[in-house]
């Protein structure tokens, strides 16, 4: 039998979780694939760190030179993360002629365009499934399965952190409460506001559309906008108005422009993504042949990483095995421009706090009306003392108008405060 060979940058959660995945079922995998995987080296920081799992101690390596500069070494596997020594040795790798799996969603993201420059020239192989949703197989079916279609809408919930911590939310929990316990558990980080913030998510539909429209989308192009103003009383009116809040990752083509975002976003109780609770990922996809189609698993996690990380291994050792000269051809043919936000049209919600008199309604509707903005519905409560609660939802409209009545509605003397406001995806546009 073939013996393909595997050097493993990193060791840590996803890494662990790929070590034991080839340990328990290599014979299967070998079975299938026709050669013998072997895991050759394994470079990690800290030698003396111990492990949790059992590993053969003579794999281990601190020193990069013996994955990259291996000889025996067929595919490198890039578990480190980050954008400064995981870039280094992914290049290196690829310069070597190794080819390279990895997981690592900032580094294709930001620089997607010169790795995969440089995997063409060497004429090998880069595959990164485990980048955008952990165990979910998006990309693979993206770039092949639904190759015969034009991908109309993505819509993914790709950060679990924030799923678990709206989906609380929406169970009556505060946030700063949610956010602790999340902590607690292993879901949110430390530091959580890469997930919070929504920047976790902009990097991932950033590789999502890239491929999807065949256009390179880096992160700072997506208008990203985290959780952090979604408030109980938000949760508790879309749920009266029918729908739930989740932060939505979003990437549609209209015309020869497309509109890529991230933020909280209002969606129907019907839909199936309102239903994807806790850490749980789903990515809605529509494709102009295939209709609707729903990806829904773990999107973290050492095994569900693993998984996706495993799969890339077995193809890129396949198309070795065959021999295929396996070019990473960089997908991204078009060129289309990101519209900005301020052109993009939505429908939304709208919470203000306003003095609770008669004529406010009146004022308040004749600026919007005036800036283009028109009403679908109303609601008013009373809130606390000589306020009351107003909640608008709008048709569509551009955000640009939206802002700018805003800003006119807030100067007003009888509004106390525009609380919030939030996009609902109605699929009026398509
Ligand atoms: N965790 C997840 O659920 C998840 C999901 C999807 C994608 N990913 C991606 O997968 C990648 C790995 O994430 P992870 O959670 O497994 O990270 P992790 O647990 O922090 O593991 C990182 C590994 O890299 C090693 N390492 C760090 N800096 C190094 C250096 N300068 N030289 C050599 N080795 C170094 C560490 O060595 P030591 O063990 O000696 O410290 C550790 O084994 C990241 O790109 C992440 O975004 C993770």
């Amino acid at each position: 039998m073939d013996k393909i060979s595997i050097g493993l940058l990193g060791l840590g959660t996803v890494g662990g979780g790929v070590y034991q995945l080839l340990q328990r079922d290599n014979e299967a995998i070998n079975r299938r694939l026709g050669a013998e995987l072997v895991v050759e080296k394994i470079l990690v920081s800290d030698l003396k760190k111990a492990r949790n799992h059992e590993i053969d101690k003579s794999l281990l390596t601190a020193d990069p030179k013996d994955v990259i500069d291996n000889e025996e070494i067929d595919i490198v596997v890039e578990l480190i993360g980050g954008t400064k020594v995981a870039k280094e040795l992914v290049e290196a790798a690829l310069k070597k002629g190794k080819s390279v799996v990895t997981a690592n969603k900032e580094l294709i993201a930001n620089h997607g365009s010169e790795i995969f420059d440089l995997a063409e020239s060497a004429g090998v192989e880069i595959d990164f499934e485990a980048s955008v949703a952990g165990g979910i197989p998006i990309i693979g079916p993206l770039k092949d399965s639904l190759v015969g279609n034009k991908i109309v809408k993505i819509m993914g919930i790709v950060n679990g952190t924030t799923n678990y911590i709206l989906s609380k939310m929406s169970e009556g929990d505060e946030y700063d409460h949610v956010l602790a316990e999340a902590q607690e558990l292993g879901y949110a980080e430390r530091d959580p506001s890469a997930d919070v913030s929504g920047d976790d998510a902009g990097a991932k539909i950033a590789i999502l559309s890239s491929i999807a429209f065949n256009s390179r989308v880096t992160p700072k192009e997506v208008y990203t906008e985290g959780i952090t103003s979604v408030s109980l009383n938000d949760i508790m009116y879309a749920y009266e108005l029918g729908y739930a809040i989740k932060l939505v990752a979003l990437a549609k083509k209209r015309g020869d422009e497309l509109d890529v975002r991230v933020h909280p976003t209002m969606i129907s109780l019907d839909h199936p993504l309102a239903k994807v609770d806790d850490v749980y990922n789903a990515i809605f996809v529509v494709g102009d042949a295939v209709g609707e189609l729903m990806f829904f698993g773990k999107g973290a996690g050492d095994m569900p990483t693993a998984s996706a990380v495993v799969g890339d291994i077995f193809k890129v050792a396949g198309n070795l095995k065959k021999e295929k000269k396996c070019y990473s051809t960089c997908t991204c043919f078009n060129s289309f421009n990101v519209k900005p936000i301020d052109e993009v049209e939505s429908n939304f919600y709208i919470l203000m706090e306003v003095l609770d008199r008669p004529g406010v309604l009146a004022k308040i509707a004749k600026i919007l009306g005036e800036e283009g903005v028109s009403l679908g519905s109303v609601i008013q409560k009373q809130s606390s003392g000589n306020l009351a609660e107003l909640v608008f939802m709008t048709h569509l409209v551009r955000e640009g108008n939206l802002r700018s009545a805003l800003s006119k509605v807030s100067d007003l003397e009888d509004v106390d405060r525009v609380c919030n406001v939030i996009r609902v995806e109605t699929g009026e546009d398509g």
